[in-house]
Parts: C-alpha cells; structure tokens; sequence
C-alpha cells in the first residue's frame, strides 16, 4: 500500500511531545528486554500505601498466570481523587456536557472527592462490601463516574452495561456477576429521545431472579423525572440516600491483584465473557498510555466520545485521565445531535486539546459535509485520536485535513476490551503517520504475526496478530470461568497471546490491522459474536435455522447479515423481516439491529453439516464471482439460490 502518504512528525509535535523517537526505541528496548526493571520504574506512577517488590510473575502456558506488582497494596479512587486535592483540588475533573447544547457542568476535584466518599458511604450502608459485584447501567452523566468510583474506593467490583443493552442482556449479566446490587437512572437521555433505563433494570431483575439471582437494592439517580415503577425497600433515590452520609470515606488498601471490574464482552461462541481487570497493572498501564499516546499534559483539556459501558470509557474518560489528574469531558448526547456540529461546537465551547473518538462517527460526520465542521474554529485541538475499527485512509485523512487542518497528529489506537489499555498506536512524538496504520507497539507490548498452523512470520508478513509476553493492564481471567479464559486466548497458538485480529506488517515495521479473522463482527466499534445474533433469530418461533456474518458497510465498518430458515409452514415476508429486526433489538439491544435478513430456505453446509459461513460471507459482500471450492456442499444447489435471492446487489 505504498500509495498511502506518510506523514512525517512535525517540528512543533516533536517540540511540545514527552517521547520523541530516540525516547520510544530506547525505552521500548528497555520494556521488552527487562520488563522487571521498566515496569518497576514505571509502576511509580501511581500512589501505593504499599510500594511492591515483586514487579512481574507471568506465564501464558499451562494454567495460564498474570499477575503483576503483586504485593503492593493501592487503590484507584485514591489515585484518580485524592492525590490530586492538594495541588490540583479547585481544577475542574469532569466537564459534563448534556445531550441538550445548554445542559452542562464543572466537577471540580475537591467536589469529586466528596460525591464519590458519599457514593461509597451509601453502597457500605446497604451492605455492599469489598469482593461483591455491583452492576452499573446508567447514562452518561457524572453519577455513572462516581459510582465507579466509589465501587474501587471500597473495594466492590463494577460491571457497567451499556445502556443500549435489553433487558435480557442486562439480566444475562448480572446472572454471571451474581451481583445483587444495581445502580441505575429514571431514564437516560441521548439525541433527544428517552431511554427507559429503571423500566429495562426491573425487567432485568424478574428474569434473574427466575435464574436464582436475586436483587437487593436498586440505587435510581433522577436523570430526567420521568415517571418510573418503585418497589418499596429495594429501589432507592440517590439524592435521598447521599443526603444523610458522610462526605469522607477512607479508601480500602487493595491488594495489586484485587479485581477492579468485570466487563463483558462478545466472542466467536457462547454467550458474552466477563472480562476481569485488577487493581494496580491496570491502572499503571490505563494512566501511561493516556499520557503517553495523547501527549497529555497538565492543563490539557481531553475529550474521549465513548460511553462508559465500553472499556474504552473505562479506560480514557474514566480511570487513564482522572489518574493523570486531567480534566475529561463527558458527554451524554450523539455526534448528529441537535446537527452534525455537535462535536466541533463541544470543542470549542469548551476549549478541547485532545479528542478521541471513532471511525464510525467520522464517517458519518464526513458523509454530512464539511461545511458543518467548517463554521468552528477548533483552533485548540492538538491531538485526535481514533479507537474501535480499521480507519479507511479516505476517514483518517477527512481526520486529519479537514478535522485538524493538517496540524494535529491522528493517532490510531489499536486495543481491545481484554488489554485494558492501547497496545499498538502512534505517539504524536516519535512515529511518522501512514493513514490506516495503527503503526508501532507501546512500551511492554510484543505483537507477533503467525499463520494459521502458528508459524511465526518475520519481516513483512500477513498474518494472525499473537502477543508473546504480557502487560500489566491485561485481563487475568474470565470472570468465574478460567478454562475458558484459556482456551479462548492461549490455545489457538499456544503458549501466545491471540487477539483474534488479522495483521500486515509493512516493510517498516508498521502494523495494520485488518479485522478479525474469527467470528466476530465489528459494528460501529461494537464487538459483536455472530453466534449471539444467530440465537437471538432462532429463540423466534417462526426461525429454524439461522446463520449471520458481516459485510463491508460505509458508515458502520461492518453491517450485520442474516441468512435466515424459517419453520415448515412459515411465509417470508416484509412484515416477518421487520418482526425479526425488532425481535433481535429486543433480545440484545438496538446496537445488534440485523441489516440484512435473506430469507434462505436452506443453508450451504458440507456432508457433516457444518455451515460454510466463507460462502456466506462472499454472497453477502455481493463478491461470489470466486466462491472457492464449493464440491465439499451436501448439496451445492443451495448457492445458486443463495446467490439469486442475495439482499446486498451492487
Ligand atoms: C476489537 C476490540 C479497544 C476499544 C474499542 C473496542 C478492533 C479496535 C482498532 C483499531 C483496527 C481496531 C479490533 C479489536 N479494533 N481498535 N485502532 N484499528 N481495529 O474494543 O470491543 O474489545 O473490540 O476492535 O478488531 O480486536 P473491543
């Protein structure tokens, strides 16, 4: 792709940045051949009561080991609060700023400090202690900060879920986390439209309880005032309970390895993973790379787009910043609301250095033109970032000339939910820029490309993106399942690392991830298992039979494609097909919305019944001229059925 053009470092990037290119070969020589050394050193980052002598123990073969600063004892709130009140107690932590343009506030850190002590002080009064899990669906809106906040100043592991999630999948989750206590809002508020967030907790709750998890107490923050159900003696007002509690709450001495949160996250099989972060790597590792990649520094005014139900908002709007003693911007609304401004009026308004967010909005936001990016100014930006997906080089360049008028570097951070931080991205400083490559691995972080029998491939090569040694913000277990933990990560090479991504490496060492080569697809950023659309189609009555892939989509990066068999009798038709969208929206969430559905009476499958998903990966990216081998089909009439009735023609 030598068509691509690289840009080089520019002389006031290279003047203002912590690391320049000589800092990024020394220090990363130093981090892969003695990580002991180089972690130990930058494990002082952060605030421990106790420092640790043990730096790294860690072991990807048999049983499968992390474990990093082991006996160091620190916590995350006191990190992300308390030690910035003496120098930096009157400087703003949060600017929120609502789905409504004149909707908006400042959170000083003094202030943080006392709403996250007295959010602590209500989930110790309601019993919640150091271990249990606490489930968090909320909108995003300060209280979504301190309640993870507060969950880490006494120890209680959270697990957020996105507020676009059903009832279903909320229920799914709080089954696994066996988390008895829920903090949610009335309503959430996004593009103008409401959200019934209380209303989807209390179907939630009735269907764990049928799976024997019973929920004690509900913690309802007033978002909107919209009218909501109440059970007297398990849901409670926020502003009620923090009223009548201290504003002081002393933070527990967690141990380095103590959990920190659980998130979910979707693979190639089964139902989602409750990825486990803990305490000190993760957040050595979240509070560097929000340096380092961003260029942060003291002052700086740093806007991250996510939400926290992703990791992406745990990581950079939550815990990297706040840890760095950084000012974040929270925003509750979408990127084309009340217009395409949105993002750019936020920007300026608030004088925004530092801007993270992902292709699938800077797609959409190019194809709205740019004269709605043209009428402001932007003149504070300085960094931008993207997150989520392969960026196009057209996106990244749109980024980069139009955005950022060619004078503030793109960075391209490749990570996922399991690596709790960036693990392969540009710093402004060090690394020219090619559109669409994530270029170069953090501190600590060897990617390797192999094959698909595992044969490590050298130089510039293609291949299947393996880390060999570990980090400190990587996860340590599926959450109440280890096995799988190692199967799903440590078996298909063994011994390594797999991240289920596909990669090039370029003649200069720059990696480009190309997607996943596994059955996961990725929709706007969101991580998707194929296999939990298939069985959200197939638990409606009229569906047999149902098999989903991904297929090239301009704005999403990928849509979602359905092959669907219907039971003997069943009539495709146009309402079936908007009755089927709807039943997936109900049974995940609107992020899971099918694009497609084909109505296919059959499927290809081979003589032992598998389906041949390559063939309906081709039809479905309108790409059939070269099927591949095809004389494995039971029966190979099926595709030219296929064919003909595909749902995506060019
Ligand atoms: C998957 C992880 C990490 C936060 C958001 C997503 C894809 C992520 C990039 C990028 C190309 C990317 C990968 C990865 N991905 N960032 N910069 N370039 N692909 O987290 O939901 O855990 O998804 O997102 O396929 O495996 P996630």
């Amino acid at each position: 792709m030598s068509e691509v053009q690289t840009h080089r470092v520019q002389p006031a990037w290279k003047k203002r940045a912590l690391i320049d290119d000589k800092t990024y070969q020394q220090w990363y020589a130093e981090s892969v051949e003695s990580p002991e050394a180089f972690w130990g050193e930058h494990g002082k980052r952060i605030d421990w009561f106790r420092p640790y002598t043990k730096v790294k123990n860690t072991t990807f073969s048999g049983d499968v080991s992390i474990k990093w600063f082991e006996d160091g004892l620190t916590n995350v709130s006191y990190n992300c609060v308390d030690r910035h009140l003496e120098k930096r107690g009157d400087q703003v932590a949060i600017i929120w700023e609502g789905d409504n343009p004149y909707d908006d506030k400042k959170i000083t850190y003094r202030e943080l400090h006392d709403h996250v002590c007295r959010f602590a002080n209500v989930l110790k009064k309601h019993g919640v202690k150091k271990g249990d899990r606490v489930t968090i669906y909320m909108p995003m809106i300060p209280e979504a900060a301190y309640a993870m906040l507060a969950c880490t100043r006494i120890g209680a592991v959270h697990s957020i879920v996105f507020g676009g999630f059903s009832p279903d999948s909320l229920a799914g989750r709080i089954v696994d986390a066996e988390s008895t206590f829920v903090i949610t809002a009335d309503e959430g508020l996004r593009g103008g439209r409401t959200i019934p967030l209380k209303e989807n907790t209390d179907r939630a709750i009735d269907i764990a309880a049928k799976n024997f998890v019973m929920v004690k107490n509900v913690l309802v923050v007033r978002r909107t005032g919209g009218k909501v159900g109440w059970a007297n003696g398990r849901d409670l007002w926020y502003h009620d309970e923090v009223a009548s509690v201290p504003a002081e709450c002393a933070p527990e001495q967690m141990n380095a390895e103590d959990p920190l949160f659980i998130l979910y996250t979707s693979g190639s099989t089964g139902k989602p993973k409750g990825v486990l972060h803990t305490t000190g790597g993760y957040l050595v590792f979240a509070s560097m790379t929000h340096q380092y990649v961003f260029d942060y520094h003291d002052g700086d005014i740093y806007w991250c787009t996510a939400d926290v139900g992703w990791v992406t908002g745990h990581s950079y709007i939550v815990y990297g910043p706040l840890s760095n003693g950084a000012t974040t911007l929270m925003f509750e609304g979408v990127p084309n609301y009340p217009s395409p401004s949105r993002f750019w009026e936020v920007i300026d308004k608030h004088q925004v250095n530092i801007f993270y967010t992902a292709p699938t909005a800077i797609r959409a936001l190019m194809g709205a033109g740019d004269q709605h990016v043209k009428k402001s100014s932007r003149q504070s930006l300085r960094t931008l970032g993207t997150v989520g997906e392969p960026i196009n080089p057209e996106a990244w360049n749109w980024y980069f000339n139009v955005v950022g008028e060619g004078r503030c570097p793109v960075v391209d951070t490749w990570w996922q939910t399991e690596t709790g931080g960036i693990m392969i991205s540009p710093l402004p400083g060090a690394m020219d820029l090619k559109p669409g490559s994530a270029t170069r691995p953090f501190f600590g972080v060897q990617p390797q490309l192999v094959d698909n029998e595992g044969n490590v491939l050298e130089g510039a090569a293609d291949g299947n993106l393996c880390i060999v040694d570990s980090w400190p913000g990587q996860m340590r277990t599926v959450y109440g399942d280890h096995e799988r933990f190692i199967q799903t990560y440590f078996s298909t090479y063994t011994g390594k690392y797999f991240t289920g991504d596909g990669c090039r490496r370029d003649e200069d060492g720059y990696y480009w991830i190309t997607g996943r080569v596994d059955d996961v697809i990725n929709v706007s950023g969101h991580r998707m298992g194929t296999a939990e659309v298939e069985s959200a189609l197939v638990s409606h009555p009229t569906v047999s039979e149902a098999a989903v892939v991904g297929y090239p989509h301009d704005i999403k990066g990928q849509g979602i494609y359905c092959y669907v068999s219907l039971m003997a009798g069943e009539v495709p038709s146009e309402d079936l097909r908007k009755e089927l969208v709807a039943h997936v929206r109900r049974e995940i969430g609107a992020i899971a919305s099918p694009d497609k559905i084909q109505f296919s009476p059959s499927l290809p499958k081979t003589r032992s019944g598998k389906i041949m998903r390559r063939i309906l990966r081709k039809i479905a990216e309108d790409d059939f001229g070269t099927l591949g081998d095809t004389s494995t089909l039971a029966d190979p009439a099926v595709v030219d059925d296929l064919i003909s009735n595909r749902q995506n023609k060019k």
